[in-house]
């Protein structure tokens, strides 16, 4: 097999998973307007034996033995798939920058599973599909947070807002995007687990919250084909997970309350929390909004908050 660089590094944008109306379905990535990189990177590079270095912000929150990282794992998946295919992944060097902070709700393992992912594939001449990749990343994926959603695997890969078809082709849909709208993401510097904060959801969804669920869903994707701000912003509501999940967010209503208060259009948990966000449709609402909530929502020198958009694009790949 034929390769082209010694060296493939991708970037992977953060995302906000559910974006409050479709729990495991729908997901946005994010980058920040001030050109701060909100994602982690994972360099692949050609070697005599297989090893993993991770530097970064977060690096220190990961378990130190490389083979509980999730990237390795991915190694070891990716040359599974590609032994299946009668192809030999030699040893390779994986480099893993972790900028995002674990058990945020900025998908940060998906992050990290994202940009292992497009690494690879890239440094061996993409012999992945996008669709087969992108359900190698949900599998991995739901073994770290219990069970398989692509909400933030694919908006961190394909960048935009994507919503998933559960076939296996398209895996995904790109929704179009409210060309106005500002995206301003608080992280509290608290750690919630995804797997804890789906144990505690109910295993049964009422007649009435499936209703509402459903028409939201639908009204949502054709507000959004119609550039229908306000309509799509009045479907912008959790009946599934965030009566639920509030209790785990010290300070969620008030900051809700503050938001709303601040002009937001919508307000909700990003994935599984703690970190939340507001949509907004100027940027000087967006900022005041992520003051209030750098100063009374962020718990200790972690925590941060950005206004940002949502990108076009998803992963960046540079080779050498
Ligand atoms: N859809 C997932 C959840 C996202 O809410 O559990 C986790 O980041």
């Amino acid at each position: 097999m034929s390769k082209q660089a010694s060296s493939t590094t991708a970037f992977a944008p953060a995302s906000i998973g559910n974006v409050s109306l479709g729990f495991d379905l729908l997901g946005a990535a994010l980058k920040p307007v001030d050109g701060t990189q909100l994602g982690d990177t994972v360099t692949v590079s050609d070697a005599s034996e297989d090893s993993l270095s991770v530097t970064g912000r977060f690096a220190d929150k990961l378990p130190p033995e490389p083979e509980k990282n999730i990237v390795l794992q991915c190694l070891h998946f990716f040359r599974e798939k590609m032994q299946a295919q009668g192809k030999t992944v030699p040893k390779l060097a994986l480099a893993l920058s972790k900028n995002l902070p674990i058990g945020s709700g900025l998908g940060s393992s998906a992050s990290s599973i994202v940009a292992a992912f497009a690494a690879l594939n890239s440094h061996f001449d993409s012999p992945f599909d996008q669709d087969t990749l992108l359900l190698m990343m949900g599998e991995c994926e739901g073994r770290i947070s219990g069970s398989i959603h692509y909400d933030n695997v694919a908006p961190s890969y394909l960048g935009g807002m994507t919503f998933m078809t559960g076939v296996e082709s398209p895996v995904s849909l790109s929704l179009p995007l409210m060309k106005n709208w500002y995206w301003t993401v608080c992280y509290s510097g608290l750690s919630v687990s995804t797997s804890a904060a789906r144990e505690i959801l109910p295993k049964e969804v009422a007649l009435k919250d499936a209703l509402v669920f459903g028409k939201q869903l639908g009204v949502f994707v054709h507000a959004l084909h119609q550039q229908d701000a306000s309509l799509a912003a009045q479907m912008m509501h959790d009946v599934i997970a965030e009566p639920h999940r509030q209790k785990l967010l010290p300070g969620f209503a008030e900051a809700r309350d503050a938001a709303k208060e601040s002009g937001a259009l919508a307000f909700g948990i990003s994935g599984s929390g703690p970190t939340v966000f507001a949509v907004t449709d100027n940027e000087q609402n967006a900022n005041e909004i992520a003051q209030w909530l750098r100063t009374h929502y962020v718990k200790n020198e972690t925590g941060f908050s950005h206004v940002c958009r949502i990108p076009e694009h998803g992963i960046e790949i540079h080779q050498s």
